[in-house]
């Protein structure tokens, strides 16, 4: 990146308690725990309570990424949610969010890239700080996937749950900070994950609920092939542009949507398991909140050390990807 270095300032998570097992899920569709930890890595998700929304979610994890940043609201510049699960269709979450936290001066608008929405955001708001035009944002991934999942469809309802995660950007001494950004889309395959209802193409009706027209559809295999692709080859490229090497990676931090696609993504770029940040046994797929919950998740756990290098990956409905090289 050029500008002023930008890095991340502080991160934090939120997850709701309830927790739904493997074992729920077979009282649920016609599922077993050992199909569903093979074909997946998952043992459990969180779910939010019926009257639990996004902004929930994003204000529980935003307060602490502030803490930790040692910033407060009303400091902030921008606000960008990432969210396939916003609180309604407008006023966007992150005005919400704005509210909630009384960030009085930032700027704030939502983001929609599915699963790759929070490296969008990152790469959008650290080139808001690089250029000089702000100071501080606060980029946050927050979904309640619970709410559009069909919990009668096998192929889906194992895989997501529901959490957010945030982080604090601001500017960073020299050497330190995002290094690069891999962006990408391509919405030739955009019929493979997808909800039609709700939107201008197909307004909610009668028919569209009894069609179950505002549930995820996925063609998981497909979906699956694609991912495998990408994830090595946008983390490849974010390396190259970023100028370092697969060897130097200290921790890869990918979307959780499935341990096969993050096992193939750990061949593809030579690195051991202890070099990546897994949670989906814990948490599932939580689209854009899956890489800023794993990322707040290995702060905690002290696996983030001044100087390492730190890649991000991830791919989602669009078809979208995005990878971000950065120097913790
Ligand atoms: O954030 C991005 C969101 N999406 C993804 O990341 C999804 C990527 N895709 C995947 O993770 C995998 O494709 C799945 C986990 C969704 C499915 O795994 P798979 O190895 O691709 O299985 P499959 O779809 O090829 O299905 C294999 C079999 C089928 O049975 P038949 O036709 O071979 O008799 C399915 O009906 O497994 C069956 N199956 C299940 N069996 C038990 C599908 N879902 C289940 C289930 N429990 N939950």
């Amino acid at each position: 990146m050029i500008g002023i270095p930008v890095g991340i300032l502080g991160t934090g998570k939120y997850v709701p308690e309830r927790v739904l097992t493997n074992h729920d899920l077979e009282q649920m569709v016609d599922t077993n725990d050992e199909w569903i930890r093979t074909r997946t890595g998952m043992s459990e998700r969180r779910i939010v309570s019926p009257e639990q929304a996004s902004s929930d979610l994003a204000y529980e994890a935003s307060k602490i990424a502030l803490e930790k940043a040692g910033i407060t609201a009303d400091q902030l510049d921008l606000i960008v949610v990432a969210t396939i699960t916003p609180d309604m269709a407008f006023p966007s979450t992150s005005c919400i969010l704005q509210e909630k936290l009384g960030a009085r001066r930032a700027a704030a608008f939502d983001l929609s890239a599915a699963c790759s929405g929070f490296i969008y955001g990152l790469a959008n708001a650290a080139n808001f700080i690089a250029t000089g035009t702000y100071k501080y944002a606060l980029v946050v991934g927050a979904e309640c996937l619970s709410k559009i999942t069909d919990y009668t469809d096998r192929n889906t309802c194992i895989l997501f749950g529901d959490g957010a995660g945030a982080v604090v950007l601001g500017a960073v001494p020299e050497g330190r900070g995002f290094r690069s950004f891999e962006l990408g889309a391509d919405g030739s395959g955009g019929e493979l994950l997808k909800i039609e209802g709700g939107g201008s193409r197909l307004p909610s009706s009668q028919q569209s609920l009894e069609e179950k027209r505002h549930y995820i559809q996925m063609a998981g295999s497909e979906v699956f092939k694609f991912a495998v692709r990408i994830m090595g080859s946008a983390a490849e490229e974010a390396l190259r542009k970023a100028g370092i090497e697969k060897s130097e990676i200290d921790l890869l931090v990918p979307h959780q949507a499935n341990i096969r696609i993050i096992q193939a993504s750990l061949n593809r770029l030579e690195l051991p398991e202890d070099k990546c940040m897994i949670n989906l046994d814990k948490y599932g797929n939580v689209s854009a909140a899956s890489i800023p919950i794993a990322l707040a998740e290995a702060d905690e756990q002290g696996r983030l050390q001044e100087g390492d290098c730190v890649v991000l990956v991830g791919f989602g409905g669009g078809l979208t990807w995005g990878a971000s090289v950065l120097i913790w």
